[in-house]
């Protein structure tokens, strides 16, 4: 006998959501009933899912009665009117908003790095930042051998981090443009397809981003480390859905590039990826669709005697949303830190 959960998914028509469905089919998660929810605006729609096709319905209370697990990417207002509805009707909910993950009562995992913390939650367990999720990957088991004391980190952004809307308006600029015509611009506040910009998140009085900033105090969290020191720089790129970022680390004592490389072709969650006589290294388009993060160009920072420095690319909505959000569910299951109130013969 084994046991099968009632799984809801929040923002089920959105970017992640139809990856979250992905994922539970693929990864055979055990369930034995179904929610797709999203806002009014979708509602009546129908998503394929193991051979069916589920019907999207308008989020309300009633609908997370019955409901063994929540995973919400529907953004933080959303998950802060829902989430604490849900678990007051005995949910738990593993959340992809930022709503939750600086709150000292939700753990904040990455299944490959602090999975003991989803032990101690609450009902909410929080889905860190993509592009935290994929440096914590590339940076922990580095950090387990020599304590890393500071993290210079650089990103190139996809759109999909700024949801499915955000996907189709590049494509449509990039026609746009390539037909001589103006873009729009509508999700985003400038034109993206042949472009870049400074992360358009909220700016505070040091000058840093809402997303810089959570690359800084997300990581703080998940290594348990408040002292590491992290600085880094974000950027939006015309890329459809992987994240890359240029790291510098430093640490007390040099780190070889031989021996990081050693260590990360042995991490999990990790694939090494360099062929320095071709200059191949990860590419934003070879790491969309795979759950691991590439990482290559492992070099000395010829700047610095105790400074390496390395490159990742990282498929967003899946290792960077999606995928850690299934993980931390699975982890629930394997811990038994998630109760089902069904259970299915052979299920
Ligand atoms: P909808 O399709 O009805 O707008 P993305 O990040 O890719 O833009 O997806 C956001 C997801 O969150 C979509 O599924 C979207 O549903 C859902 N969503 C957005 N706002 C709400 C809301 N107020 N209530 C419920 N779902 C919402």
């Amino acid at each position: 006998m084994s046991n099968s959960y009632r799984v809801a998914i929040l923002g089920a028509t959105g970017a992640v959501g139809r990856e979250l469905l992905e994922l539970l089919e693929i990864r055979n998660f055990p369930i034995s009933d179904l929610k797709l929810l999203a806002s009014e605006r979708s509602a009546g729609q129908r998503l394929p899912f193991k051979g069916e096709n589920f019907l999207v319905e308008s989020v309300s209370d009633a609908m997370f009665e019955n409901v063994d697990l929540v995973l919400a990417s529907a953004g933080g207002s959303t998950s802060k009117t829902w989430a604490s509805i849900a678990t007051e009707k005995g949910a738990v909910v593993i959340d992809n908003s930022s709503a939750f993950r600086m709150n000292p009562e939700v753990p904040l995992v990455v299944p490959e790095v602090n999975p003991q913390a989803a032990a101690n939650h609450k009902g909410i367990i929080a889905n860190p930042n993509c592009t935290t999720i994929l440096m914590t990957v590339a940076v922990w088991p580095l950090h387990q051998i020599k304590p890393v004391k500071r993290i210079v980190a650089a990103t190139y952004q996809s759109a999909s981090g700024a949801g499915a809307k955000a996907m189709e308006e590049v494509k449509t600029q990039a026609r746009a443009i390539l037909e001589g015509k103006q873009p729009a611009a509508e999700v985003f506040p400038y034109t993206l397809a042949f472009n870049l910009f400074p992360h358009n998140s909220p700016l505070n009085d040091w000058g840093y981003c809402e997303e810089e900033m959570k690359m800084v105090n997300e990581t703080r969290k998940i290594f348990g480390d408040q002292q590491i020191r992290i600085s880094a720089t974000c950027v939006r790129v015309p890329v459809l859905r992987a994240h890359s970022e240029a790291i510098n680390l430093e640490f007390d004592t040099s780190f070889s590039p031989e021996e990081a490389r050693e260590i990360l072709s042995k991490s999990p969650g990790v694939k090494l990826v360099e062929d320095w006589q071709k200059n191949y290294f990860p590419m934003p388009m070879e790491a969309t669709g795979r759950d691991e993060v590439l990482v290559g160009r492992i070099r000395q920072d010829i700047s610095h005697p105790c400074g390496l420095e390395l490159w990742l690319c990282g498929d967003q909505i899946r290792k960077g949303a999606a995928l850690n959000a299934v993980q931390i569910a699975e982890l629930l299951v394997e811990k038994n830190l998630l109760k089902p109130k069904a259970s299915l013969v052979g299920g």
